[in-house]
């Protein structure tokens, strides 16, 4: 991750959420509607790991719409392991979630998840294997057949499609309120921080992982969503 450009445990962290809202579109109905998919695949009382909790939306959202799942976060910064940590215990919701400092490789590797989800975090790490790995280590703590969720910006760079779509996600974030100085500030973060991988990369990457059935359920401008079975069902 490009610590400078995204800083999550400083000021960037503090404020992600709202800017979130903000900037991504969908983002609000995002994981509701993940959620409503993922739901007849998931057994009772499955075990589900959340990649990258951030501010715990993921973890709160899942158990309120499926009170049996046990949800487990991870996250390599502290001010947002507090935040998810502290989101959880004001919902009422700690019986079932658990949050755990570190990566992914951090996690026990048995007994295995049912689900998984790596939301708005696998563009910051760079496609020099650090992209792979986290899709293996991921791979690794599901069930064969498990689910696993991935959102993310995507593309390539000087495509097309992200001549197009870049415009009109400045504009976005315009017609959503940002200054111009936001926009400039934001849009230098985005050059430093984001590794763009084109969907097929992403399919790709999540195959080599050890993931089948890529399905695509979302897009909107430069984000997409898919999602996979852990291969061996
Ligand atoms: C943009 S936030 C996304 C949070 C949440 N998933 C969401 O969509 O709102 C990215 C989170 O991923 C965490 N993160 C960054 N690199 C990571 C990695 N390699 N493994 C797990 N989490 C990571 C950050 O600390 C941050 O909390």
């Amino acid at each position: 991750m490009h610590e400078e450009a995204f800083d999550f445990d400083g000021a960037y962290g503090e404020g992600y959420e709202a800017l979130a809202r903000r900037v991504i579109p969908g983002y609000a109905t995002l994981f509701p509607m993940i959620g409503a998919l993922i739901d007849p695949d998931l057994p009772p009382r499955a075990r589900v790991l959340v990649v990258g909790c951030g501010t715990g939306i993921e973890l709160v959202t899942f158990k309120r719409i499926r009170p049996d799942l046990r949800l487990h976060g991870v996250d390599p910064a502290d001010q947002m392991l507090e935040l998810a940590t502290r989101r959880v215990a004001d919902a009422g919701l700690s019986d079932g979630i658990s949050c755990q400092h570190g990566y992914t490789s951090d996690v026990p590797l048995s007994p295995r998840f049912d689900a998984a989800t790596l939301i708005n975090v696998l563009h910051f790490v760079p496609d020099d294997g650090g992209k792979a790995e986290l899709m293996t280590d991921i791979a690794a703590r599901l069930k064969p057949g498990g689910v696993f969720v991935f959102f993310d910006l995507h593309g390539s760079p000087g495509s097309e499609e992200h001549e197009r779509y870049m415009p009109a996600w400045r504009r976005y974030w315009r017609i959503r309120g940002m200054t111009e100085a936001e926009r400039s500030e934001f849009a230098e973060r985005i050059r430093h921080g984001i590794h763009f991988a084109t969907p097929e990369r992403v399919v790709e990457l999540a195959r080599d992982a050890g993931f089948t059935r890529p399905r695509r359920f979302f897009q909107s401008l430069l984000y997409g969503g898919w999602t996979f079975r852990r291969a061996g069902a």
